[in-house]
């Protein structure tokens, strides 16, 4: 006996819904491909703006300990706003990661063998590897965030008091965050510092700039067309545009890495 019940693969993705809750109107997006892709690129882009205006923001290091500081002081007065756009940020970056995954499963399912004859398919090694890229700047981003939000990758040594007010100091290892200005505000310039003149957490900056280059150079043209700008002349000014931010958002931040660590910034 045959059942009625229609398979996973059966149900229509691409019907409209019939019910009147927004959820019903969301759910049949996320459910299909074309949907799916969509917001990917929608919070591809979301993510895109977050890097490059972090990068800027980073950027001021070259300008000294006071403007970096500063700078840091504004955005942590921020307050309340501050973690409505981290968790914003914090939502676009689960969307993004969950619906990759979901469609990459999506795709496997539907070509269980690989292709016998790779080199016909066109695609770029960034286009290829988009996945495991992807996983490698999420990674990044944890250990990012415990490095220099959390501060507790690296210890420094810093020089004390023994008593307040006293000349005799001794030598302390105190976490990132406890670093402070002589204004008395968190000292990001100085947690830069320290953190790029130890060889490996430089290494392991430079990269994952890489990753997120080789990310960027695809991602970006490949968003445009997801949201169906895709005709032969508009997908050659994507390509361009997506190697301008890949160059921007990755020369700044190896700049930053590769000045400290050499020591041009110090
Ligand atoms: C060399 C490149 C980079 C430098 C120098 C840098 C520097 C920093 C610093 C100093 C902070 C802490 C700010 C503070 O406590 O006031 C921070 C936070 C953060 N960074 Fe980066 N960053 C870099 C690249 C990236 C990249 C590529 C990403 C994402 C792919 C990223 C994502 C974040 C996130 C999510 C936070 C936490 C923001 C928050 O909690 O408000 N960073 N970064």
């Amino acid at each position: 006996m045959s059942s009625t019940v229609p398979s996973k693969r059966e149900r229509s993705t691409n019907s409209l819904p019939t019910g009147k809750g927004l959820l019903d109107w969301v759910k049949p997006v996320f459910a299909s491909t074309v949907g799916a892709k969509f917001i990917v690129a929608l919070t591809g882009f979301a993510l895109t703006g977050f890097v490059i205006t972090h990068m800027l923001g980073n950027l001021q290091i070259f300008l000294g300990a006071e403007a970096i500081n500063e700078y840091a002081k504004k955005l942590k007065e921020l307050g309340p706003l501050l973690w409505v756009a981290r968790i914003g940020l914090l939502a676009v970056l689960v969307l993004h990661v969950g619906l990759t995954i979901k469609l990459k499963i999506r795709s496997n399912e539907a070509r269980p063998i690989p292709y016998s004859h790779p080199k016909t398919v066109q695609a770029t090694l960034a286009s290829r590897t988009m996945i495991y890229t992807g996983l490698a700047i999420l990674f990044f981003t944890l250990f990012h965030i415990a490095h220099f939000t959390l501060g507790v990758v690296q210890p420094v040594q810093e020089q004390v008091a023994v008593k307040e007010g006293e000349k005799k100091v001794e030598t302390k290892e105190v976490g990132m965050l406890d670093l402070r200005d002589d204004k008395g505000r968190h000292d990001v310039y100085r947690m830069m510092i320290h953190g790029f003149s130890n060889p490996i957490v430089a290494v392991l900056y430079i990269l994952a700039q890489l990753f997120l280059m080789c990310h960027l150079s695809h991602g970006v043209a490949s968003a445009f067309q997801s949201l169906g700008a895709n005709t032969p002349r508009l997908q050659s000014t994507w390509r361009c545009l997506g190697w301008a931010v890949t160059l921007l958002v990755g020369g700044g931040n190896l700049a930053i890495v590769v000045c400290v660590w050499a020591g041009v910034i110090k």
